[in-house]
This record gives C-alpha cells, sequence and structure tokens, in this order.
C-alpha cells in the first residue's frame, strides 16, 4: 500500500480520522444527531440520482477532436457556410460525443432494437456547436407535437411497464410516414453490432449561410471509416444473454487499446426555397434526400481517443441540444427542428440544473470566454465573465460600459409568407415510395430478417392493428405486405379492402412502379471491400 495516499476528507475539508464507524452513545447505544460527518456522508448519498433522460437514458460517451477538410466537396467550405470550424484546416477542433438507445431506461440492454442517438458537441473557438442526431438517417412522424404520444407509445406501459408491440404499431399504424423508418428498424439496421460501427445523421435539414449571407438547405452525415455493422435479433439475443452492455464495452475497450474510431463528416446540399420539383418534401424527416441527386460530401474527420474520467460527471451531465448552433449554420423550416429546439435546453434546466452550462462537460472550450449577463440560481458556481464595471449586470448601459454586442455580421434574411394554420400533411404525397424502395434494396438476409421480425411482432397485435398495418406494408411494395400477412396469419384481402385512414390521401399506387432510386447500403458496401 502507497504511504502517500491523499488523506479522505469531508467537503468542507475537514480530514475523516474514522470512516468505519457511527457515533455512539457507547458501544451499543443510540446514534447521536450531531454526527455531522455521517449526515453529510448519508444525505449526500441519498441525493445521488439525478432523472434519466426522458428519452435516450442509456448512453457510454467520448471525447476526440475534428478536423476540417476546408471544402465541401471539390468547393472551398466557405463557398457555402463562414462557420470557421468547418474552413478552418489544422484545427483539431475538441469534441464529447454520447451514443445513445431511445426507449430503455438508463440501466437497459444496449442490444435493443432501437434508433441509435449520436449526439455531438463541438467545442468551437465560435462557441459550441451540438448536433443531436441518430444512426439511421430518418425519423418516424414529422410534427414535433406528436413527440410525446408516439414516445408513450414507444416506452412502457402505464399498468404493465412492459414494452408491448401492440402499442407501437397501435401509434405507427395511424401513421404511413412512419413506415420508412419503421422498415429500418425492424430489419438488423434497428441493431447496430456496436457504436463504432455505426453511421450517425443530423436527420433534420438545417441551413449553411456564407459570409454574403445566402443559405443553401443541408443534412449533416457521419460515415464510419469502421464500416457498418448490424445484428440479426438471433445474434443480438445470444450477446444479451452475456452481456447487457456490450457496446460501452466495446468502445471503451477499443479507444483505451488506442484503435481510435473515426468518422467522416459529410454534407448533402441543396439549394434553399421551396424545391418544388422534388417527389419529396426536404424538410420532411421521414425522407431521406437521395444520395444519387445529393452526394454526401465530405467535410472532416472525427476521431474519439478518450474515454471519460468519470461516467456520471461527463456522460449523465452532458446536455446537448438542437438550439446549439455556431454562426454560418443555421435552423430550417424543418417542424421537428424547431420543436426540438424548445425541448432540449427546457429538460436540461430540469434534468441537471439551471446553471447545467456552467459544467465543464457543457461550457465552451476554454480559449472561449463567456460573457453574459445571466446570473444566480441554483448551484451558481461562477459569475460569468463582466465588463470593468462589475455593477453593471445588463445591456445596454448609458454610461457605455458592461458587455458590449458583437459586430454585425450580413444576416440570412429569409423571406416567409404564408396563413397561420395547423397543416396535418407535408408536402410529400407519398410516404410509401421510400420505404418500399428500402424493402428491394436490402440485401436478402435483411429482408428475411425484417419480415420475421415484423412477423413476431404481428403475432402481439390485435387484428384492426395487423390489418392496417399489412395494408401499409402492401402500399410500400405487394411483396413486402403479402409476406408479413402470410407470416402473421393475416387476412391480405381483408386488408387491402381497408378505406386510407381518415383524413389521410390514399396512398399513389402508380408510385410503387416507377423506378425510385436512392444511393443504396453505401456504407455496408464498404465495410464489405
Ligand atoms: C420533436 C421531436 C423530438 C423531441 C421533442 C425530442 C426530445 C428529446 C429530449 C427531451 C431528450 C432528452 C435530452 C436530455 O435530457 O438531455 C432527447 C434526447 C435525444 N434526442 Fe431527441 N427529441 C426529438 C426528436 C429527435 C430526433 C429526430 C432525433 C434524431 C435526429 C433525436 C435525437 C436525440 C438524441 C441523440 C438524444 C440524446 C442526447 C444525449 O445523448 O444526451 N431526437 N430528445
Amino acid at each position: 500500500m502507497s504511504e502517500n495516499r491523499p488523506i479522505l476528507t469531508t467537503r468542507q475539508g475537514h480530514p475523516v480520522r474514522d470512516n468505519q464507524s457511527t457515533r455512539t452513545v457507547g458501544e451499543r447505544g443510540p446514534a447521536t444527531l450531531e454526527n455531522y460527518q455521517f449526515i453529510e456522508k448519508i444525505t449526500h448519498f441519498d441525493r445521488e440520482r439525478i432523472p434519466e433522460r426522458v428519452v435516450h437514458a442509456r448512453g457510454a460517451g467520448a471525447h476526440g477532436w475534428f478536423e476540417a477538410y476546408g471544402k465541401i466537396g471539390d468547393e472551398p467550405a466557405s463557398k457555402y457556410t463562414r462557420a470557421r470550424v468547418l474552413n478552418e484546416t489544422g484545427v483539431k477542433t475538441p469534441m464529447f460525443v454520447r451514443f445513445s438507445t431511445v426507449a430503455g431506461a438508463k440501466e437497459s440492454p444496449e442490444t435493443e432494437r432501437d434508433p441509435r442517438g449520436f449526439a455531438v458537441k463541438f467545442k468551437t473557438v465560435e462557441g459550441n456547436w451540438d448536433l443531436v442526431g441518430n444512426n439511421l438517417k430518418v425519423f418516424f412522424i414529422r410534427d414535433a407535437i406528436k413527440f410525446p404520444d408516439m414516445i408513450h407509445a414507444f416506452k412502457p406501459d402505464p399498468v404493465t411497464n412492459r414494452q408491448e408491440a401492440w402499442r407501437f404499431f397501435d401509434f405507427v399504424a395511424q401513421h404511413p410516414e412512419a413506415i420508412h423508418m419503421v422498415t429500418w428498424l425492424k430489419s438488423p439496421w434497428g441493431i447496430p453490432a456496436n457504436y463504432r460501427e455505426m453511421e450517425g445523421s443530423g436527420v433534420n435539414t438545417y441551413k449553411l449561410v456564407n459570409d454574403k449571407g445566402e443559405a443553401v438547405l443541408c443534412k449533416f452525415h457521419w460515415q464510419p471509416k469502421q464500416g457498418v455493422r448490424n445484428l440479426t435479433s438471433a445474434q443480438a439475443s445470444e450477446i444479451q444473454a452475456k452481456d447487457v452492455g456490450h457496446a460501452t464495452r466495446d468502445l471503451y475497450d477499443n479507444i483505451s487499446a488506442g484503435n481510435f474510431p473515426e468518422w467522416e463528416f459529410c454534407v448533402q446540399i441543396m439549394p434553399d426555397g421551396p424545391n418544388d420539383h422534388l417527389s419529396f418534401d426536404p424538410l420532411d424527416d421521414t425522407k431521406r434526400w437521395p444520395e444519387d441527386q445529393f452526394p454526401l460530401l465530405p467535410v472532416g474527420r472525427m476521431v474519439l481517443d478518450r474515454v471519460p474520467d468519470n461516467f456520471f460527471a461527463e456522460v449523465e451531465q452532458s446536455a446537448f441540444g438542437t438550439g446549439v448552433l455556431v454562426d454560418g449554420i443555421d435552423f430550417s423550416d424543418d417542424k421537428m427542428l424547431q420543436g426540438r429546439t424548445l425541448s432540449y435546453s427546457d429538460t436540461q434546466r430540469y434534468r441537471v440544473g439551471a446553471n447545467y452550462l456552467q459544467l465543464p462537460i457543457n461550457a465552451p472550450q476554454p480559449g472561449v470566454k463567456v460573457y453574459s449577463n445571466q446570473r444566480d440560481g441554483q448551484m451558481t458556481y461562477g459569475v460569468d465573465g463582466t465588463g470593468q464595471n462589475r455593477h453593471i449586470n445588463y445591456e445596454p448601459s448609458t454610461l457605455g460600459e458592461g458587455l458590449a454586442e458583437a459586430p454585425k455580421k450580413t444576416e440570412y434574411h429569409q423571406p416567409v409568407e404564408g396563413r397561420l394554420g395547423r397543416y396535418q400533411t407535408s408536402r410529400t404525397e407519398d410516404d410509401y415510395a421510400q420505404a418500399g424502395h428500402r424493402y428491394r434494396t436490402f440485401e436478402d438476409w435483411e429482408r428475411e430478417d425484417l419480415i420475421a421480425n415484423l412477423v413476431a411482432d404481428m403475432k402481439q397485435c390485435p387484428e384492426p392493428i395487423q390489418l392496417r398495418m399489412v395494408w401499409h406494408f402492401w402500399h410500400a411494395d405487394e411483396d413486402y405486405g403479402r409476406r408479413v400477412a402470410e407470416g402473421a396469419g393475416i387476412d391480405l384481402e381483408k386488408a387491402k379492402a381497408l378505406p386510407p385512414l381518415p383524413g389521410r390521401a390514399a396512398p399513389h399506387k402508380r408510385l410503387q412502379a416507377e423506378t425510385y432510386t436512392e444511393g443504396g447500403n453505401a456504407p455496408q458496401k464498404v465495410a464489405a471491400e
């Protein structure tokens, strides 16, 4: 044993001379109330947990860095964006990444069939930029107002506390736009082998803005240099029987062994505007931007090279939000993105506390000094930088002291026109073409696994849900609907005879015959090469 071990103290700095025994009156007498050391220890322990994230509760994190190529495809990055993090080469921007599953609780198995969260914090010289994404490039819904209902259906039943397939499909059956995501999720792509061998995507549509104040629409993607590897349900069950934290273990083991995972950061871009010529709405996050029309343009790379020193301080208390953008990256009118942007910082003020941005894991890099007039609140750790006159914690000041506004830049001014209202549909008329295309372009083993998983799920659903789900699958691809119906013993003709959902247009059968093209499973092919 080392003689030089640090001495145990209380949080008040008092040395602890006996950490083994409670103070009592005599050897067998009662404990006394003035035992400050004991009371501090136990009462702090009583408060060790904070609420788990309402979604994405199970996660693992790692530190690393990002390096820009200074280009977007063949063009200088400055043509599209003035964000320094994407323009300046030779700079290693520090990063923190948290991977997660969505519906499971904090200690739930990492083998679950679920999208994987891929949340990234760039600590840039211009302040933080968070990109809060998933592994799959699309989502179930396209309007944020539906998110709480969707999560209620996906999380455990309020009576039995069990996740139920029928509750999941009861919600999905009312949302044709979810069929594309469900087709990915119920295939092996719904269980990535680990966090290293999976893609990431911002999913929602953003804008890049250049020095002239011109904007393009864009999507962000992470392509793993390790390739993509997914599991069948049977493979996942085998791992889960032995290890419920296999993905965290894989991440930590590889980083600790110096086998640093790396992703290429890519963007897809298209002109801002209505883009009426497209068969899908680029602001609809249930659709992919076909990669043959909108190629993935490399902009930089990310390497993860350090595991956290402490899980709670760095991973549990980390807080990512879609509102955290740097100059040169902007919001689009993607309704999901706008709804999400309210939700993240709101939940973090509740989950971590009003001053969550003062924690080292969430604060900007040390080179970026925070000067703000935000003050006080629980757990205030420091006072943000002020001007010379520390009495002036407001702005503007007649005395010309205190903090000053930053110099103006050429703003991007988006023209907006329309009638205020609640619009149920997106401009995308067809919610089945991309799902059907996905079904047809899966490899055989992926399609087999997809059908087997859906058949098992359908068997747990009551008939009205079964019929409506088969109706959706059949509209995506006739073979898809037929195979699910046959496997689960569902009457295909009865399903086909259903009327369209109330308030939804009849599906466009003609689109199924059209050749719809998309980039395909490009990363998986990279892995196989
Ligand atoms: C309107 C829709 C959505 C809402 C309201 C919403 C809300 C939330 C909330 C409240 C959290 C917990 C945050 C925390 O406690 O720190 C969260 C976490 C997360 N969400 Fe969403 N979400 C939505 C859609 C999405 C979508 C489309 C994606 C993927 C692109 C996504 C990816 C994530 C990720 C990765 C996390 C975990 C972040 C972390 O690791 O700390 N969410 N979301």
